[in-house]
């Protein structure tokens, strides 16, 4: 079992390295769409974030159950706004720093807290 939460951090870190990495392509491409990187990465963050808490039992792992429903909270907000924001056809010029941010906030919440 501790290789399903090593294999499930490892994709959970390349998760928050795919949001990053949309961040800056976005920051620089300024383009008319929102980049669909949001919604890959947060759908990975969701589902492997998920899936080590719900494992949590098996992998002997403790986590603090209100962090991780901050985390999802701020990760909710941001599949929210990029898929309005998809839907809408429209990347209005604070959309993309707005999204940034939230993703260091959940990378501060899952360091610092
Ligand atoms: C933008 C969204 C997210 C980012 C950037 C993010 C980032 C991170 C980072 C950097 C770590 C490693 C921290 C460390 O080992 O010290 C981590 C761990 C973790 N995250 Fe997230 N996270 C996000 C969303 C979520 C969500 C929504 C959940 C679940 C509801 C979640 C659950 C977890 C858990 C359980 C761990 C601990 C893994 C372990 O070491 O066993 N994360 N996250």
């Amino acid at each position: 079992m501790e290789f399903v939460r090593d294999l499930l951090v490892f994709l959970h870190l390349l998760g928050m390295g795919t949001l990053v990495g949309t961040f800056l392509i976005a920051l620089r491409a300024k383009a008319a769409e929102v980049n669909k990187g949001w919604l890959h990465g947060g759908a990975l963050q969701l589902i492997t974030g998920i899936a080590l808490m719900a494992l949590a039992p098996a992998t002997g792992a403790e986590y603090d159950h209100i962090k991780l429903g901050t985390k999802l909270l701020v990760l909710v907000v941001i599949g929210a706004l990029a898929m309005v924001f998809t839907a809408r056809r429209a990347n209005p010029g604070w959309l993309t720093p707005a999204l940034g941010g939230l993703v260091v906030l959940n990378v501060g919440l899952a360091v610092f807290w």
